[in-house]
């Protein structure tokens, strides 16, 4: 036995394990390699402990008979949400200095600007989105532009809603931006909250990557960055197709850092650090 497995609270059997991964890939498209048992067993040792459950086996057999609330609980514990304002900041750098006067020059559907950040965890991606558009677009209340913002974890999404964040957090937000877009929070010390000026375009929902998508699109840009490295290969083919079909002409797909597009980069013009075009 090693030495984590000895001092666990609750018994966690690699059957527990195996039973977990299955469920979760079957819901959620992540895939959890054995190098995350460990993990998973701290992440839900706490809904256990909550539940006031004996141990995993109990859990399993809870998640079987009360599958639709505890599974919400469950995947938002699995979920990885780490994320930062301008997070990979060249794809903002490319927003701001390519894609925004593409568009501006071509006005493809008029003056319309439609972007989806897919997996936006608590926010940091999309508002990164909005400071860069109202930056880069001249006149801006002219356009009707449109974020879409979603992700399967619904605390995430109460987070974006929330639009509140530690003084900390928005370190990287150039200064004037800063001051522009948030102000501190009335009862919260070292909390600041985003302005209803730059949340009014975003529209923050739930929605699950590997099922229905209740999303028309046409797509400018689909900003779907640090969320497939969770998916295994089949799923993350079926994704970027579907991708695909929802991107405009000519409509650009930004991937996270260690992220291939495999197969069907094909069909894109690659333009470097994970940014690809459509053909
Ligand atoms: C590491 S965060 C990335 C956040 C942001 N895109 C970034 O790059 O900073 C990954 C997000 O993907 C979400 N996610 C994982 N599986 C998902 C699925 N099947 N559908 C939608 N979102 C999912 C997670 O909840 C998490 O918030």
């Amino acid at each position: 036995m090693t030495r984590s497995k000895v001092s666990r609270e609750f018994l966690y059997t690699q059957e527990d394990f195996e039973y977990i991964k299955k469920l979760v890939h079957e819901e959620s498209g992540i895939n959890l390699s054995d190098a995350k048992q460990d993990m998973v067993y701290s992440r839900l040792a706490r809904r256990v402990r909550a539940l006031k459950i004996a141990d995993f086996k109990q859990y399993c057999n809870y998640l079987d008979s009360h599958h639709q609330d505890e599974l919400v609980h469950a995947i938002n514990a699995i979920t990885t949400n780490l994320t930062h304002f301008f997070r990979e900041n060249h794809h903002f750098d490319l927003l701001k200095q390519q894609i925004i006067p593409e568009i501006v020059k071509q006005q493809p559907r008029g003056k319309r600007i439609r972007i989806w950040s897919a997996g936006c965890s608590t926010g940091e991606e999309p508002y990164s989105i909005a400071i860069s558009l109202k930056d880069a677009l001249p006149n801006y209340s002219q356009w009707d532009c449109k974020i879409l913002a979603t992700d399967l974890d619904t605390n995430v999404i109460d987070t974006c809603n929330a639009g509140v964040y530690d003084n900390k957090r928005i370190e990287p937000i150039d200064e004037r931006n800063a001051k522009r877009w948030f102000s501190p929070h009335p009862s919260h010390a070292n909390r600041v909250i985003i302005d209803n000026e730059l949340k009014k375009d975003i529209s923050f929902k739930q929605l699950n990557l590997i099922n229905d998508w209740p999303v028309k699109g046409p797509f400018d840009v689909i900003f779907c960055r640090n969320v497939v490295i969770y998916f295994d290969k089949p799923t993350q083919q079926k994704l970027f197709a579907r991708y695909y079909d929802l991107l405009a002409p000519s409509g650009y797909l930004l991937l996270g850092h260690s992220e291939q597009l495999g197969q069907i980069q094909e069909k894109f013009n690659a333009l470097g650090k994970t940014s690809f075009q459509k053909k």
